[in-house]
């Protein structure tokens, strides 16, 4: 039988806290509460705008370009990555990376990865921070679980929220130590800081309990140190870049995504990844909010280009197809296994539409933007099986129904997904006010793209925009939005 998973709470007076940036008691959470609320950091104006116009590019794929550094680093030499992403969170993975012993260089969009192979890591002298980034922790627990020394992890605000038992059940099970802060109110669940302790691992065969590429990414990693075979279920499947770089770089892994699994079987590989110059396609999650702000916007007619395609991620194209957006697609060659293209969006008229099942799963990150597409349709539109978008960067689907509602659109939350009720034809009559982003680049972006078709001016804090798209506001006043 598989060992029972141990899992016990941080205290603060553990060495390794002394110097943290606060102390997880109960202080420290009333204080990281109080850091939810609205940032006084750089606001955006938005108003009511004219037509966007032209064509634009959007920043590395930020899921691609954690995967590039990290495999990067396990590399047997250097790596070169073309249109790396800059936002704040793949910066929280090349910091830590740099920490473990892997050197990272960036200059303007390609980063140079010396890596150091599986072997050659070592214990970082301090705590890691992971700032505000999901994939740096989850993925980078799935690799430090197989290593020889001790680790700790923390985030932000946002970040020591999320939920992390999940990750650390079967990575306990392959036999990793790992705790994390406990919560009396949620006695089932630990989250960071987490403190791992690596060890020799054993393979898995596990289901997971959620559809999840960030911990199915993270037990590949711990697999590929394993001693034995291993094998990933998901309930549904979720994104596959890290099963298709790893394969480019000689990994052995293999997918079944009829089954939703994944399969890692060690024996007989020389644990050794190839270094390959990698290319990283533009980030279709950043193109969301383009293509949604051109779909609303009257007038508009926008071109993006260079983005990623992947059928896994790609949802957001569906679903706003299944509004009756007027968007059309061109796949233009491949990168790394990855199909990579041209949208071209034009504003037209937009109704509701379901979106729910394996198209959920498939537009999980873009749901914010297609729930503000939503407010400017005929008709109700229903996002369901979302479950998840409440322990994204903030509950998402708290704040949607929040800045929604601000705006003057009338929304019924449930617990997995919300319905938007459409306000087409009334566009301008949406309220403007200040946007709460809740530690949540996507939902200042989204509140940001609402706000060029409301009456009033939007105010948005602007700071946590950069974790994933530093250009976004430059990339849409370059396309004519009213964005100060
Ligand atoms: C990501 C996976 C998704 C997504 C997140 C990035 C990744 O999360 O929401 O923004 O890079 O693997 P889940 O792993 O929770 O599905």
């Amino acid at each position: 039988m598989d060992p029972k998973p141990e899992v016990r709470s941080l205290r603060p007076e553990a060495p390794f806290f002394r110097g943290w940036p606060f102390v997880v008691d109960d202080r420290a959470m009333a204080h990281a509460e109080s850091s939810l609320e609205p940032a006084s950091g750089p606001l955006l104006r938005a108003r009511r705008s004219p037509p966007l116009l032209g064509r634009c590019r959007v920043p590395g794929d930020k899921s691609i370009s954690h995967r590039a550094l990290l495999f990067g680093a396990l590399c047997d030499g250097t790596v070169a990555i073309d249109g790396i992403g800059r936002g704040g969170d793949n910066h929280s993975t090349a910091r830590a990376l740099t920490a473990l012993g892997a050197t990272v260089a960036f200059e303007g969009g390609r980063a140079e990865v010396r890596g150091v192979g599986l072997g050659g890591l070592h214990a970082a002298a301090a705590p890691l921070d992971c700032g505000n980034s999901g994939t740096t922790i989850r993925l980078l627990s799935g690799l430090l679980a197989g290593q020889p020394f001790e680790t700790q992890l923390f985030g932000d605000a946002s970040l020591t929220r999320r939920p992390m038992l999940r990750l650390a059940t079967p990575l306990i099970q392959m036999g990793a130590a790992i705790t994390g802060r406990t919560d009396p109110a949620k006695p089932n669940e630990i989250y960071p800081p987490l403190e791992i302790k690596g060890g020799r691992l054993r393979g898995i065969q596990t289901t997971l309990p959620v559809a999840s590429a960030q911990l199915k990414s993270a037990l590949v990693l711990a697999a590929l140190q394993a001693e034995g075979s291993s094998e990933i279920i998901e309930p549904g499947l979720s994104r596959d870049h890290t099963e298709r770089m790893l394969r480019f770089l000689g990994a052995p892994i293999a997918a079944d995504p009829e089954r939703h699994a994944v399969r890692v079987d060690p024996a007989g590989w020389n644990r050794v990844l190839h270094a390959t110059a990698m290319v990283v396609p533009g980030d279709l999650s950043s193109a969301a909010f383009v293509m949604v702000a051109a779909a609303i916007v009257p007038g508009s007619d926008v071109i993006i280009e260079g983005v990623g395609l992947n059928p896994t991620r790609s949802g957001v194209i569906d679903a706003l197809q299944a509004m009756g957006a007027d968007l059309t697609v061109t796949v233009t060659g491949e990168a790394m296994g990855e199909p990579v293209g041209t949208i071209r969006v034009r504003a037209g008229r937009l109704r509701g539409a379901r979106i729910d099942g394996a198209l959920a799963l498939r537009a999980i990150d873009e749901i914010p933007a297609l729930a503000m597409a939503a407010a400017l349709a005929e008709g109700d539109t229903v996002f369901s099986d979302l479950k998840e978008l409440r322990v994204k960067e903030s509950d998402r689907i708290a704040s949607l129904a929040r800045e929604l509602n601000r705006a003057g659109v009338t929304v019924v939350e449930r617990p997995d997904g919300l319905t938007v009720a459409g306000r087409a034809g009334e566009g301008p009559s949406l309220r403007g006010g200040t946007v709460q982003p809740m530690h949540d680049h996507r939902i200042a972006m989204s509140g940001a793209i609402l706000g060029l078709v409301a009456e009033e001016e939007t105010l948005v804090p602007a700071e946590e925009i950069a974790t994933s798209f530093p250009s976004f506001a430059d990339t849409l006043r370059d396309l004519g939005a009213s964005l100060t």
